[in-house]
């Protein structure tokens, strides 16, 4: 496990899994500042075909600072962002857009009264005959989006109905199928489950990890431990702007990863306070010391 970027040796950080393709998307010392605010300081982030990046962090942490700079929205005003090993500067999320960069926002801009292939290709229909009788190719667009939603493993019933009748799990679903088709090749997901149940959170897990296995590189935006543990390859732990951990999944166990979410001495400070308050029962918290127990003897095993 490395903290604040590099390892006390200096050597990289290693990677699990397949033969190590080179990212698609880098950052390096990557920040942002909006005036006098610091939003984002010295974080690096590697994005790799087939892999799921996880970046998690409490309110404010800085990762929709992050994802905009990644998507267009924003630009960067310190370090460098690299796609495909060459310094960019994205103007609009249109730029990202053309080098495979696609966003999943949470509020998903579907239009809830128009069916399910609508909305697939919403933006970029398909027509079918020349000017000035062309029209929509519906059966084209219906069929097509049938294929890709059974591609992710995704089966409605019916494309004809509003995709505001689907549940919030089968619509992000809906939006990572769509981004696979109009050739992604860095699918960002800001908190996809954050809304969601047990279930559906499990539904999108399931397309992230399609997605992945599809060569996308994920990045997935989560404050859910469990959640990132499920599917990813490395973990970014944003902390005030800056990141507190950056880890490949080998480096890091699950009780290790929701202790930084937690902030182990944070929570003790706020048993401490609650402690005072008359009727909050303390005890069924758990200690920074018990939160690091595990941490220690999983690395112990593993080492
Ligand atoms: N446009 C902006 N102008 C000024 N400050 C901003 C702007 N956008 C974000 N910030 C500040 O940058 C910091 C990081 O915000 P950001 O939205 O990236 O956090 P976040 O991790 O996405 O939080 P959340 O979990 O609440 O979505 C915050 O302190 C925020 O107030
Ligand atoms: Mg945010």
């Amino acid at each position: 496990m490395t903290t604040n970027g590099t390892p006390p040796d200096g050597t990289p950080v290693e990677e699990t899994g397949p033969a190590d393709a080179e990212p698609i998307v880098e950052l390096r010392g990557a920040g942002k500042s909006y005036g006098n605010i610091r939003a984002l300081h010295g974080v690096d982030l590697s994005v790799r075909p087939g892999r799921v990046t996880c970046v998690l962090g409490d309110n404010g942490a800085g990762k929709s600072t992050l994802i905009k700079i990644i998507s267009g929205l924003h630009q960067h005003t310190e370090g460098e962002f690299l796609v495909d090993g060459a310094p960019v500067h994205f103007n609009t999320p249109r730029e990202a857009l053309d080098r495979g960069i696609a966003t999943v926002y949470q509020d998903l801009a579907t239009v809830p009264l128009m069916p399910v292939w609508r909305n697939f290709f919403l933006g970029s229909e398909l027509t079918r005959g020349p000017w000035p009788v062309r029209r929509l190719d519906i059966a084209r667009m219906k069929r097509t989006a049938d294929d890709e939603l059974r591609n992710m493993g995704i089966v409605l019933d019916d494309l004809d109905q509003p995709i505001g009748t689907l549940s919030g799990g089968q619509r992000q679903s809906v939006a990572i199928a769509r981004a696979v088709h109009f050739g992604a090749r860095v699918l960002i997901l800001d908190e996809p489950t954050a809304a969601l149940g047990v279930k559906q959170s499990g539904v999108v897990l399931k397309y992230i990890a399609a997605a992945r296995d599809r060569g996308l590189g994920v990045i997935f935006i989560t404050h859910n431990p469990h959640h990132a543990y499920m599917v990813g390859d490395h973990f970014s732990v944003l902390r005030l702007g800056t990141m507190e951990l950056n880890a490949a999944r080998s480096e890091v166990s699950l009780e290790e990863l929701t202790n930084h979410m937690a902030g182990g001495a944070e929570l003790a400070a706020l048993k401490h306070e609650l402690a005072q308050v008359r009727g909050v029962d303390v005890e069924g918290l758990p200690d920074a010391d018990d939160l690091q127990a595990p941490v220690a003897a999983a690395s112990e095993g593993t080492s």
